[in-house]
């Protein structure tokens, strides 16, 4: 047996309660790994609060967390790992909140990259790669990054801007100095973003979430290439795509990210540490806006 932080149905954030679980076993291809270190996304919180119940499988007794980072303790059939590997993790079927995990994406960890930011990565990285791929954004391009300053935005900021996009990254006044540092023109973001945007816009992605699709469609005129990750009435009315999270879409994002990360090339957004045991806590930290950093569930 294992242990886990387990929904125990959906609601509020104390629906999370340390239990003792079966362990994992890894299938072909997969490892289960014992957790270091787990990331909490945004869409941990909706899973729990049973918004997102018609888009993903978790109910009342499984456990949450897209990314994990953590030491290789099985290793099923073909997969090539050895037990005693130190990984990063992308969690397709969740349960980063356990001490055990089965997965099959995974990239070694550089002893320089610490288990906090191993944790922190995988998901935001997924879905940055992932959208810059969906939107097609080129060299010598504009591309606006609405949510600039956030897990995701940030780093599609910097991929983005690596691969010779020009950046307009929207996002709160407090945080125009570090869109700046990230490589990318700061614009304020609220409803008239766009009408501050003084250069033609070729792409858009959306890691904010606070509507704006209809007006980002009209300003690059084509809603192929403005993408959000988070939804709402306005993807259809807009004909922007969603972007919905999965191993097969940024197959290689781990493979980028991670040795940028340990290069120094990388950026994370600001981490903040709870243990594992006070899960319950960092949600309603995140929930009620108190904390705007990107909090890791440690286990020690
Ligand atoms: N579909 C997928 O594949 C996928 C994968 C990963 C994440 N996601 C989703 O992508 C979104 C971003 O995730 P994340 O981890 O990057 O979250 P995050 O770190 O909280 O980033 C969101 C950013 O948007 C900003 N923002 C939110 N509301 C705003 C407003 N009204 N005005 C100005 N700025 C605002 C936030 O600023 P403050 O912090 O100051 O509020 C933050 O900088 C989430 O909705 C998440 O669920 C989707």
């Amino acid at each position: 047996m294992s242990h886990a932080m387990v929904m125990t149905e959906f609601g509020a954030p104390d629906v999370l309660e340390w239990q003792e679980v079966p362990a994992p076993e890894p299938g072909p291809g997969e490892v289960v790994i014992r957790v270091k270190a787990a990331g909490v996304g945004p869409t941990d919180l909706h899973i729990r609060a049973g918004h997102l119940a018609a888009v993903f499988p978790q109910r009342a007794g499984d456990v949450l967390g897209f990314e994990a980072a953590g030491v290789v303790e099985a290793v099923g059939i073909g997969a090539d790992a050895a037990v005693g590997d130190e990984v990063a993790a992308l969690l397709a079927d969740q349960g980063g909140y356990g001490e055990l995990v089965r997965t099959s994406v995974w990239h070694p960890k550089p002893p320089s990259v610490s288990w906090i930011d191993a944790a922190a990565l995988p998901a935001s990285a997924e879905a940055a790669v992932g959208t810059l791929l969906q939107s097609h954004a080129a060299r010598g391009e504009t591309l606006v990054v609405l949510g600039a300053a956030g897990s995701v935005g940030s780093i599609i900021v910097q991929l983005a801007r690596a691969n010779g996009v020009r950046v307009v990254g929207a996002a709160r006044q407090r945080d125009a100095e570090l869109v700046r540092e990230l490589g990318g023109e700061f614009v304020k973001h609220d409803d008239n973003v766009f009408d501050r945007v003084a250069r033609r816009v070729d792409a858009v992605i959306d890691a904010a979430g606070r509507g704006g699709l209809t007006a980002a469609v009209a300003a690059v005129g084509d809603p192929s290439r403005v993408v959000t990750l988070t939804g709402g009435p306005e993807v259809a009315s807009s004909g922007a795509l969603m972007s919905h999270p999965g191993p097969d879409r940024a197959p290689g994002a781990l493979a980028v990210t991670v040795p940028m990360l340990a290069a120094g090339t990388l950026r994370l957004k600001r981490r903040r540490v709870v243990p594992i045991t006070e899960a319950a806590q960092a949600h309603r930290l995140l929930e009620s806006g108190e904390t705007h950093d990107k909090l890791v569930l440690t286990f020690d």
